[in-house]
Parts: C-alpha cells; sequence; structure tokens
C-alpha cells in the first residue's frame, strides 16, 4: 500500500513509519520539524517537510503520493502546552487534522488511521477501576478536547462520506528515540537521568512523598504493532484502546528503571504538578488476548539499551 505517515519524524511516528516499511509498505511522511527529527526519519521513506495547517500543501501532497490509507501520528502532543495555548494547540490537532480528512477525500484514501489519547480522554480513572472504550470520556485539557473533537469528526465523515477511520487511544508511550527534553515521557527522562547518575523527581499524586502519579506505560513496538493492523483492516472495531492495562506508579517505575540500569535510584520527591490526571490505567482485554503487551521489564530493558547507545 502507499501510506502516508504524518509525524513520522517524531517518537511514535518514524518507529510506525520503519515498521510499514518493513512490512513493504510505500511510505511518504509528513511533518514540519516542529518536535520531529530529521535523523528519525526512515531512509527509505519519501520525505515532505510541511506543517499540516496549511492546508493547500496537505492536499497538494496528499494529490502528488495518491495514498490508500493516511496514517495521522502528527500533533501537538504536550497538555501543558495546549494548556498555555489552546488556540495553537486546536489549530493544530483539529484544523490540521481536518487538512487531512478534506485531503483523504479529495484522493479517495481507503482508511484514516488517528493516534488519538486514551492517557487524557478519559480524565481521572478511579482506584481499582481501568478505562475502557465503553467508558465515557471526559477530557480536562484543550490536547484531551482536541483529540477528542476529532475523534467525533471521524465519525461525521464516516457518516457523511464513507470515510473509513480507526482510532487508537494510546496509553503513555514509551521507548527508544522518546525526547528526554520535554515536560512529559517520564521513562526517557529516569533513563537519561540514570544513565548519567543524576537524582529522579517524583511529582506527587496527592502529597509530596507519595509514590506519585499512576500511569498504563505501553511499549512503543505494542504501538507500532496496533497501527500496522489498524492500516491492514486488521482491528475490527473502530475504536481501540492501545495499552498494558497495568497501573504504575512513578515511585515504581523510578524502581524498574533502578533494575534496567543496575543502580539503585537517587530520589527527590516534589509537591503535586498542576493538571495531572492522580491516576490513568486503560483496559483492552479483548485486544490484549490476542496481542499481548510487551512486559514493562523488557520494555524498559530495551528503552535503556538504546539510551545507553546513544
Ligand atoms: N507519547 C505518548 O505517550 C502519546 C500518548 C497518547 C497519544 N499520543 C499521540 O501520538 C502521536 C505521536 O506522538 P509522539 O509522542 O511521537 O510525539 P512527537 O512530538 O515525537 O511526534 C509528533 C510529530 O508531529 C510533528 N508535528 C507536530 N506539529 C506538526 C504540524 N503542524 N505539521 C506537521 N508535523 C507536525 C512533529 O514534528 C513530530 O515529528 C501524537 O498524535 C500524540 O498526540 C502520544
Amino acid at each position: 500500500m502507499r501510506i502516508l505517515v504524518t509525524g513520522g519524524a517524531g517518537f511514535i511516528g518514524s518507529h510506525v513509519a520503519d515498521d510499514l516499511i518493513q512490512a513493504g509498505h510505500q511510505v511518504l511522511v509528513v511533518d514540519d520539524f516542529s518536535t520531529g527529527r530529521r535523523e528519525n526519519l526512515p531512509e527509505a521513506a519519501a520525505f515532505e517537510q510541511i506543517d499540516i495547517r496549511d492546508g493547500e500543501a496537505v492536499i497538494a501532497v496528499s494529490k502528488d503520493f495518491g495514498p490508500q490509507c493516511i496514517c495521522h501520528q502528527a500533533a501537538q502532543t504536550s497538555v501543558a502546552v495546549s494548556t498555555r495555548e489552546p488556540i495553537r494547540d486546536a489549530e493544530i490537532n483539529v484544523v490540521g487534522t481536518l487538512n487531512l480528512l478534506q485531503a483523504a477525500l479529495s484522493v479517495g484514501v481507503e482508511r484514516f488511521v488517528f493516534a488519538s489519547t486514551g492517557g487524557a480522554v478519559y480524565g481521572e480513572v478511579p482506584n481499582g477501576q481501568r478505562a475502557s472504550v465503553g467508558t465515557a470520556p471526559r477530557p480536562l485539557s484543550p490536547y484531551a478536547c482536541s483529540k477528542f473533537a476529532v475523534e467525533g469528526y471521524l465519525e461525521a465523515y464516516r457518516f457523511e462520506h464513507g470515510l473509513d477511520y480507526q482510532i487508537l487511544r494510546y496509553a503513555n508511550v514509551y521507548g527508544p528515540r522518546q525526547d528526554p527534553h520535554g515536560e512529559a515521557g517520564v521513562v526517557a527522562i529516569f533513563s537519561e537521568r540514570l544513565l548519567a547518575g543524576q537524582q529522579l523527581q517524583i511529582n506527587a499524586r496527592r502529597s509530596e512523598g507519595d509514590g506519585g502519579c499512576v500511569r498504563d506505560y505501553v511499549y512503543v513496538a505494542d504501538v507500532v504493532r496496533a497501527n500496522r493492523l489498524a492500516l491492514e483492516g486488521a482491528l475490527g472495531p473502530k475504536i481501540v484502546n492501545i495499552c498494558s492495562a497495568q497501573g504504575t506508579s512513578t515511585l515504581e517505575l523510578a524502581q524498574a528503571l533502578g533494575v534496567a540500569v543496575g543502580v539503585t535510584p537517587q530520589l527527590r520527591f516534589a509537591g503535586r504538578r498542576p493538571g495531572d490526571v492522580e491516576r490513568s490505567v486503560l483496559d483492552a482485554a479483548d485486544y490484549l488476548r490476542q496481542f499481548p503487551a510487551t512486559t514493562l521489564e523488557q520494555g524498559l530493558a530495551e528503552t535503556v539499551a538504546w539510551f545507553r547507545s546513544r
């Protein structure tokens, strides 16, 4: 297939593009390098440096390449930035996606795969529970709102134009190539700090000294596999949580990473970060029965090996 991958210079998109090329597909990456890096681009992929907010450019490049599928990973991905700049967040995540949907109609793509966020659209997930796709979304940040808005547009485009879509609601993704210098991406941040012999900071879940927020960490290879299945039309349900279904506190994560690196982490405890959801754990029982998640232990070992090799 010919597949247009947006955000293919970024963390997840570059792994997706690599995998699609390996599987024999033809890939065109569209990215503006706002957070992505040239070195992440697969050599065998065609590339166009385009901002998806530029609707004319998006349509022109789509007409030129003639994709059968669009795999949409590009986004303003930071919850904190979305809070500070909600309009820019919506311009990229909502209007940018609408440009791609219009392009999809203009070239008649067969399927549109969208990277949504299970980590954000469900909001707080109470202790002892997991959010499944049947759980009512409760977006609590502009980023979560923009991602959830796109989910609505996808259904509207299916209803109105028959566009086939697949929504993948990712939990907290980690793995090689994740940026360790942002405000998010705790596995990348901790890996780099541990390897440099630095302290790790545990931001409180409620009060300083607790184990920190609880998250569902999913290894990037599992996200890549889900994208391929989705693009090849082998996923079934229109919306799937891509997760491990395991809750891990920041403190537990720090300890597991210490084991992977072979050191005892030096910890510093800090207060709660405003805006952080306390607990987010997802469920995808049917999917995970068929496609079990990589264990945290193995995923962290591979991630640490990559950070060590840099
Ligand atoms: N990393 C996670 O834990 C996680 C969780 C849930 C959902 N997601 C979603 O997965 C997708 C990939 O995220 P990531 O973690 O790889 O982030 P990333 O920042 O590494 O990748 C995003 C890519 O999109 C590109 N991009 C941003 N704005 C653009 C624009 N206007 N035009 C063209 N390209 C643009 C960036 O340059 C970058 O290469 C995003 O849609 C994100 O919302 C990620």
